[in-house]
């Protein structure tokens, strides 16, 4: 590829752990895999890497400037610092939407029969990347369980992304880990792509297909060199 083609790509993965107290936190299901697929991808096609990585047990990737995180705080520090300097932010990451009100410092000791645990509301790390952009690319993930579509263009039109990838998640769909997943691309002018039932992998080659192209247009929208 020349060399003025290739793109720094910023990808976050995996969860993030919000502690309780030293030895319980708060978490998701998610393993990191679609991130890790999509860096490789974005490395078979010759492009600048750096991955916010979540708690995962993925060996970090050769080749690719890896930054591994624990809570959403974290995450969110470590994008806001490469995001200025990259040309697509892709975010696979599942940000725990709260945390702690309050983390303790001694392990909580089982008394009451019943506890009440605060939790406050953590940084919405695309929305703010989205509110910050110049140039760059804002690719969002969604996993939903009901009406997926309504509320992946919802999500697309409150972080004014470019695109997002909303996945199907049901008693037939599970995209956890290594497995197919299902879902739809909808772009920010109106296109939508379904995808049913495919490996992690053709996921990532169709995103980079479409992240390439975004990057692209944005460049002619603003009068520089697409190549
Ligand atoms: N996201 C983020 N920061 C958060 C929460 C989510 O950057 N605190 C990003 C995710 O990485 C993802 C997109 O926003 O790319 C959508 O995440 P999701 O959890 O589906 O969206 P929420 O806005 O948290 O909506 P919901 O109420 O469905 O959890």
């Amino acid at each position: 590829m020349p060399r003025s083609r290739k793109r720094h790509i910023l990808v976050t993965l995996g969860p993030t752990w919000e502690f309780i107290d030293p030895i319980r936190f708060i978490t998701n299901r998610a393993t990191g895999t679609l991130g890790y697929q999509i860096a490789q991808e974005g490395l078979r096609r010759g492009h600048r890497l750096t991955c916010v990585a979540g708690p995962t047990t993925l060996t970090p990737l050769s080749g690719v400037r890896w930054i591994p995180v624990v809570s959403a705080e974290e995450m969110y520090r470590a994008v806001a610092a490469v995001f200025p300097k990259a040309d697509a932010l892709v975010m696979t990451a599942a940000v725990s939407d709260y945390r702690a009100a309050k983390r303790f410092p001694a392990k909580l000791k089982r008394r009451s029969r019943q506890i009440f645990l605060p939790l406050v509301q953590n940084r919405d790390v695309l929305k703010e990347m989205s509110q910050r952009r110049r140039h760059q690319v804002l690719v969002g993930f969604a996993l939903e369980t009901e009406r997926v579509e309504r509320q992946a263009l919802k999500k697309l039109r409150e972080k004014e992304l470019d695109l997002l990838v909303a996945n199907v998640l049901n008693y037939r769909h599970d995209p956890f880990g290594a497995g197919p997943v299902s879902g739809y691309f909808l772009w920010k002018d109106g296109r939508c792509q379904k995808v049913a039932r495919v490996s992690k992998k053709r996921l990532s080659r169709i995103l980079f297909d479409a992240i390439e192209a975004l990057i692209a247009s944005r460049h002619i929208r603003e009068g520089k060199s697409a190549r």
